[in-house]
C-alpha cells in the first residue's frame, strides 16, 4: 500500500441477492479492496447479506470472501453464524447501520418483489441504493424516483441502476450525463444478449432449439426464457430508459412488443447475405409533440447500420440527438462481470473522490 494514501472513507453496504451477480460482485469487491482504497479512498465493509435462505447482519462486518465461498458451495446465508432466522431481507436493509444497498434479487414482472420492498426499505431509511434488478424500476419507477434523488430532490437518498440496462454498456449514464443539453431524437438499443445469440446462431444455420441451448450454455438466459424470447426483457430495459433518460413516465403497457419467435431462417439469411443482420431492437422515436413512441421487435439492420456490426456476443446502442449527432456504443462482456462493473461504477460515482 502506498504511503501517501488519502484518508479512507468507510462505506458500509448490504447486499441482497447472492446469485450470478451478487456473488460475483462480492468476489470482485473482496479481491479489489486494496486498489480501490488506494485509488478511490474508500474502505468497503459488507455488514449484511441476504439470499432466499435468509439474512445475516454483523455491524463489525462480514467476510465477503467467506460469503462468496459459501455460495459457490451451493450453500446459503443460513450457513453463516450471523444468520438470523427472524430477519427478512427488507428488515435487514431497513435496520442495518449502513450507507448503501446493492440489490440483486430476481426480477419479477408480476409485482417487482422481493426487490421492490427491499429498495423501498433502503430509501425510506436514508440509504443509497444501487440496483441490478429491473423489476422495481419497471413497476414502480415514479415511486422510487420520488423517494430518491432520481426525482430531482438532491437531498434524498441516491438511487443508481446503470447495470440494469445492458450491464457494462453505459446506456443510462450515456443518455443522462453525456448527452446532457441535447434532445434525443431516436434511440436504438440492442440490450438482450439471449436473442442476439439465438438470432446469430440461427443465421448460421442452427435451429431455434439448438440456438437456445447455446445461449443457455453461456449462462445468459433468464430463468424464464420467454422473458428474453418474447421481448419482455428488452421491453423492461426500454421502460427504464424512457423513464430515466427520456423523462417519459412509461410502463410496459405503453410499448408495442414483438419477440423473435416468428423470425424465419430465410429472413435471417437474407439479412446476412445483404451484409447486415437481424437483431431485437428496443426503439424510442421522438414524435412531433415531443413524446416518444416506444417499441421492441426484430429489425433487419442493413450493412450501413452501426448495430449490424455487433457480433452475437455484443450489446450496443445508437442514439441520435439534435446536438450530439449519431453516437454508437458497443460492449462485449463476459458473463455477469460487466453488470458487476456497472454496480461498482455506480458505487464510485456516489462515494469516490470529488473535487472541491
Ligand atoms: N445475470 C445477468 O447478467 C444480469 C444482468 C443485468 C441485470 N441482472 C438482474 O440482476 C438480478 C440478479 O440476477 P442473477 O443473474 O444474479 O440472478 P440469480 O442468479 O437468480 O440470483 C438471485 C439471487 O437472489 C436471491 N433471492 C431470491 N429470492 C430472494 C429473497 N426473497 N430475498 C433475498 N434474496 C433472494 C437468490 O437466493 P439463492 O441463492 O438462495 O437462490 C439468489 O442469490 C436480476 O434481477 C437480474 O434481472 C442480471
Amino acid at each position: 500500500m502506498s504511503s501517501n494514501m488519502r484518508p479512507l472513507r468507510e462505506i458500509r453496504y448490504v447486499l441482497t441477492g447472492l446469485g450470478n451477480i451478487g456473488r460475483t460482485l462480492l468476489e470482485l469487491l473482496s479481491a479489489r479492496e486494496e486498489p480501490y482504497a488506494e485509488r478511490y479512498g474508500v474502505a468497503l465493509r459488507c455488514v449484511g447479506v441476504a439470499d432466499s435462505s435468509g439474512a445475516a447482519y454483523d455491524a463489525a462486518g462480514l467476510d465477503p470472501a467467506l460469503v462468496a465461498a459459501i455460495k459457490r458451495e451451493r450453500r446459503g446465508v443460513s450457513a453463516l453464524p450471523q444468520h438470523d432466522p427472524d430477519l427478512s431481507a427488507a428488515a435487514l436493509v431497513a435496520e442495518a447501520d449502513a450507507d448503501l444497498l446493492f440489490e440483486a434479487t430476481p426480477t419479477s414482472l408480476a409485482d417487482g418483489q422481493p426487490g421492490l420492498d427491499i429498495v423501498r426499505a433502503a430509501l425510506r431509511s436514508g440509504k443509497d441504493a444501487v440496483l441490478a434488478s429491473k423489476g422495481p424500476l419497471v413497476l414502480a419507477y415514479a415511486e422510487l424516483a420520488a423517494l430518491s434523488d432520481s426525482g430531482g430532490n438532491l437531498t434524498r437518498p441516491r438511487m443508481r441502476f446503470s447495470g440494469a440496462v445492458g450491464g457494462a454498456l453505459p446506456t443510462i449514464n450515456f443518455g443522462r450525463r453525456d448527452l446532457a443539453g441535447a434532445v434525443i431524437e431516436r434511440a436504438e438499443l440492442v440490450v438482450n444478449g439471449t436473442t442476439q445469440v439465438i438470432l446469430g446462431e440461427m443465421a448460421a444455420g442452427r435451429s431455434f432449439e439448438q440456438a437456445m441451448a447455446i445461449a443457455q450454455a453461456q449462462g445468459i438466459v433468464e430463468p424464464d426464457p420467454t422473458l428474453d424470447v418474447d421481448g419482455w426483457d428488452a421491453a423492461c430495459k426500454l421502460v427504464i430508459f424512457a423513464n430515466a433518460v427520456l423523462g417519459q413516465p412509461a410502463t410496459l403497457a405503453d410499448l408495442r412488443v414483438v419477440g423473435i419467435r416468428d423470425v424465419s431462417a430465410e429472413q435471417l439469411q437474407a439479412a446476412q447475405h445483404a451484409g447486415g443482420r437481424v437483431s431485437l431492437v428496443a426503439l424510442a422515436t421522438r414524435q412531433a409533440q415531443g413524446r416518444y413512441e416506444l417499441s421492441v421487435g426484430p429489425v433487419a439492420l442493413g450493412p450501413e447500420h452501426p448495430l449490424a456490426r455487433l457480433s452475437s456476443q455484443e450489446m450496443g446502442l445508437v442514439i441520435t440527438s439534435d446536438l450530439g449527432g449519431r453516437s454508437t456504443l458497443a460492449s462485449l462482456e463476459d458473463g455477469p462481470v460487466g453488470t458487476c462493473q456497472a454496480m461498482i461504477r455506480d458505487l464510485l460515482e456516489l462515494y469516490g473522490p470529488r473535487r472541491g
